[in-house]
């Protein structure tokens, strides 16, 4: 039997378009490298699913790039082309086998794009701003023709995740990728209509979802569930500050998107800049959209207490990304009584256990607090 004191976290919940969700915890969306060379999903990869998409109400996949040059890791799979929605559907028919709700996430790495991995080294992004880091390398301003081109690529993704089967996309525009480039005042430097003033940097991101929901109305013969994930704050100056988040979140809230999705590597951080308030980033998000989209926040949740306190600061929905890689079972054993049994440190033993594939498991070892982009 539950333990009453957990029992907000598997109350059902209901998105805006009438898609019912089982209970409050999704898979936070985590890049696995390991997906075959040719750009499709492989068998280590569908198992590593498979044994995460029995409790929890919605998988949200690792990031899949909607370009060729937007390939940001290696072993990603690939979305940019429809030789490729047998291996998207694969992946969507093992989530939903085992009872989640399968979104696939569409992205492009823009600058932080490795020059090995996109054709012919052409890194892009807003401007020709280069990201930290002597490796990195200095990316190509795009286009004015090629930005509204990546634009219909995020359109073409979403209808390959129609086709494919999936409940949703999630649209990635947090993490430093190419959609937070547009929107950074510090990536981006163009004097075109995707930049300049905050209203100018938001014309990407905002043509994003509407391409993507436009394309939802023409393919989806069912409820569709578009998301749309942010971080909040960049440690740069400029930089996006949580001022300019809630700007883009008020706008992104009359969008009739079905969620909201925060990227954090912690539930309860504060501000850096930008707003006199020394509530918490989510707080403060919660507040700003109220009840016009559902919130999903993340970070660091690990026990059962963790959750149930994240789902007192007022969100709807809570993601679990590394807790999920350490007990898959998380979820079950909330609803069994068994909340004590949830194991919170990894492992390292279990590696066959957790079918956490290779690739992933070493970038675990390497660094075990890792977020990777937060
Ligand atoms: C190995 C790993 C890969 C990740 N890949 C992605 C990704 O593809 N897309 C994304 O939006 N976030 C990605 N993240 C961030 C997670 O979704 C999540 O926001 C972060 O891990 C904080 O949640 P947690 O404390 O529950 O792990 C990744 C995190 C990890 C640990």
């Amino acid at each position: 039997m539950i333990n009453e004191k957990y029992k907000t976290i598997m109350d059902s919940f209901e998105l805006p378009n009438g898609v019912k969700l089982k209970n409050r915890v999704v898979m936070a969306p985590m890049t696995n490298y390991s997906s075959n060379a040719d750009g499709t999903v492989s068998d280590t990869e569908v198992a590593y699913y498979i044994r995460r998409s029995k409790g929890v109400s919605m998988v949200i996949t690792a990031c899949t790039y909607v370009t060729a040059n937007g390939q940001g890791f290696p072993g990603e799979f690939a979305g940019h082309k429809d030789e490729m929605i047998p291996s998207l559907q694969r992946l969507a028919t093992s989530i939903k086998s085992e009872g989640a709700k399968a979104i696939l996430q569409i992205f492009h790495g823009g600058r932080q794009v490795p020059a090995n991995l996109v054709p012919n080294g052409d890194v892009v992004s807003a401007s020709n701003v280069p990201s930290e880091g002597a490796d990195k390398p200095v990316p190509r301003a795009l286009t004015t023709e090629e930005v509204e081109s990546i634009i219909l690529d995020f359109g073409q993704a979403t209808r390959r995740a129609i086709e494919a089967g999936y409940d949703g996309v999630e649209i990635h525009g947090a993490n430093t990728y190419l959609i937070q480039q547009f929107f950074s005042p510090h990536s981006n430097r163009r004097n075109d209509r995707f930049g300049g003033s905050l209203e100018k940097r938001m014309t990407f991101p905002l043509a994003v979802v509407d391409e993507v929901q436009r394309i939802v109305k023409e393919h989806a013969k069912e409820p569709f569930i578009v998301g749309y994930r942010f971080s909040p704050e960049e440690p740069e100056t400029p930089g996006i500050t949580m001022a300019d988040t809630l700007v883009l979140i008020d706008a992104l809230a009359n969008k009739n998107l079905d969620y909201l999705h925060v990227s954090l590597g912690d539930f309860w951080s504060t501000p850096r800049r930008g707003v006199d308030d020394n509530r918490s980033r989510m707080e403060i998000i919660q507040e700003k959209v109220g009840d016009r989209v559902p919130v999903i926040g993340v970070g660091s949740i690990y026990s059962s207490e963790d959750a149930r306190k994240a789902l007192t600061s007022g969100v709807p929905l809570i993601a679990l990304g590394r807790e999920l890689l350490i007990d898959p079972d998380w979820v079950q054993k909330i609803e069994q009584g068994k909340d004590d049994e949830i194991v919170t440190q990894l492992d390292t033993s279990m590696q066959e256990q957790l079918v956490i594939p290779d690739p992933l498991w070493q970038a675990i070892l390497r660094n075990p607090g890792w977020v990777p982009g937060v």
